[in-house]
């Protein structure tokens, strides 16, 4: 019995790209392994196909896909070829079964492009899905720019590789420039040429290739293709989690996505392709469940559902909230006590204003910032430091192992721990966690650095977030010129947060 994966015909079929045309994001090169681990964490989430690259880039590119091919993963796996013999040939050497294949219809790039004529082209695209099926592949066949392309012409084609055996055809929007109507529009009329399973393969140009695709599937397409965190060339392509998660409670259309995963592979995507995800982004941006007016965490705090769509446990994420300069004393008192901290009027009064002031300077605060400043205010010993840096140093250069050697109080006791890593922030903060194991153990979840201004002796601000082992996610930042020291400060800030939580939730 063979363990694919089936995508049954009442669920929307999810073709995921980020090892393809989400690898084509300017700035991103990833080893043949990490292609790996992206591809089993895809498996993971339920996605129904992978696309694991384009075998004729090269050797590396044919070894990872290869080895994604023979991993015995339920989603089908696929690789992109053009419409030519050696490119698909390069796709049966990686013991692929499914292969995309594709060459552009629109005038602008048969002229400017390919320098081929339309009946050139349709015999390539035809030559092409007869050689792959010839081969025993299943084919997926893609007119390029089918959305600038004479419409009579990509109908002609998208015929003409049905009767050759295609098993799939896509529409890609491959410049982003159509609209909802637009897609919907040319999906219903490849619909009357074909009855093959239509995909639509939405570009983000002008920020609509989740509404694109959507009004695809509306239109009668099975499938869209998509990439984690909305990677790919340009402005990206359709995001997996918006689309699916649109989809899903927009729409009330199933799928095989297994949601509770989304955020994880999201963060593992990001991390492995080190592209960020933007704050805001939907779904997946860090403050798609973050709240900080008064009025809105007011409400979050009787009713989430006052100001959030969907409850962030659905896509594996917690919600958090933030004290800033628009939070009231009402929402602050809800906050803390949340905490099981009830201050006085006249500390509640205190806290407020002390947390108003450092809001108004331009930082922001979290909630254990906010724990910390309640427990200044109601002169609680409880929420003192309990990490303290003595001294470190670090050897680093070329050639050279890059080692730390960290001496801190913890907890009363001091302690001294060395570690290497791969530069000198890693081989500091694996030092301090060395300490911090048995107090408070964390992960790295994420690490950032950011230049505030320019030069060589630019102001650096560096962001830890740490995740306890409850899930609990903490963020510390801190700026300055070495950043080294500001990432030592940063992941001691973390750590004390995680300690102060534990003693707030203790609630004893
Ligand atoms: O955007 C595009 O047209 C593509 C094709 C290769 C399908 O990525
Ligand atoms: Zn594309």
């Amino acid at each position: 019995m063979s363990k694919a994966r089936k995508t049954s015909s009442d669920k929307v079929r999810i073709f995921d790209t980020t090892l393809r045309d989400g690898e084509q994001t300017p700035g991103v090169n990833i080893t043949p392994d990490q292609k790996i681990q992206i591809a089993i964490k895809l498996d993971e989430l339920g996605v129904d196909a992978i696309e694991a690259g384009f075998p004729i880039v090269s050797q590396g590119e044919m070894q990872a896909i290869k080895a994604i091919a023979l991993q015995g993963l339920k989603a089908e796996v696929c690789g992109l070829a053009r419409a030519i013999q050696s490119d698909i040939d390069s796709a049966i050497k990686c013991d692929l079964k499914y292969v995309h294949t594709f060459i552009a219809t629109s005038d602008i790039h048969m002229q400017y492009k390919l320098k081929m004529t339309p009946q050139q082209v349709m015999d390539s695209a035809v030559n092409a899905v007869e050689y792959a099926k010839k081969h025993g592949m299943q084919v997926e066949f893609s007119a390029e720019d089918a959305t600038r392309s004479d419409r009579q012409f990509l109908l002609k084609v998208f015929k003409a590789v049905t009767e050759a055996g295609a098993d799939r055809v896509d529409i890609p929007d491959t410049v982003g420039y159509r609209t909802p109507d637009y897609i919907a529009q040319i999906v219903k009329d490849v619909k009357g040429a074909t009855d093959l399973p239509i995909s639509v393969h939405c570009h983000n140009d002008f920020g609509l290739a989740v509404a694109n695709a959507i009004a695809g599937i509306n239109a009668g397409a099975a499938c869209a293709h998509v990439t984690i965190n909305g990677l790919g060339e340009r402005a990206g392509n359709a995001s997996l989690e918006e689309f699916v998660m649109a989809l899903e409670i927009l729409y009330n259309k199933k799928h095989n996505i297994n949601a509770k995963l989304i955020y994880e592979t999201s963060k593992f995507v990001s991390n492995t392709m080190g592209i960020m995800v933007q704050p805001n982004k939907a779904i997946i941006g860090e403050n798609a469940f973050g709240h900080e007016s008064g009025i809105h965490t007011h409400g979050i705090i009787n009713n989430p559902l006052t100001y959030e769509p969907i409850a962030p446990e659905i896509v594996g994420r917690k919600r958090w909230m933030q004290a800033g300069k628009h939070a009231g004393a009402h929402g602050i008192r809800a906050m803390l006590e949340d905490f099981g901290i009830k201050p006085t009027d006249e500390q509640l009064h205190k806290i407020v204003e002390k947390q108003k002031n450092i809001a108004d300077k331009g930082k922001a605060i979290t909630t254990s910032e906010l724990l910390s400043i309640a427990g200044e205010m109601m002169n609680n010993t409880k929420f003192e430091e309990k990490f303290k840096l003595y001294d470190f140093h670090i050897v680093t250069g070329m050639n050279l192992i890059p080692t730390a050697v960290v001496r801190l109080n913890a907890d009363g006791k001091d302690f001294i721990a060395s570690d290497i890593g791969v530069g000198p922030v890693d081989a500091a903060l694996k030092a301090i966690q060395k300490i911090s194991g048995e107090l408070a153990n964390v992960k790295i979840r994420e690490y950032r650095l950011d230049s505030i201004s320019g030069g060589s002796d630019a102001l650096a601000e560096v962001t830890v977030k740490v995740e306890d082992k409850n899930g609990n996610v903490v963020s510390a930042k801190k700026a300055g010129e070495d950043i080294v020291v500001a990432s030592v400060q940063a992941m001691m800030d973390a750590i004390n947060k995680v300690l102060l939580r534990k003693v707030l939730y203790s609630k004893s």
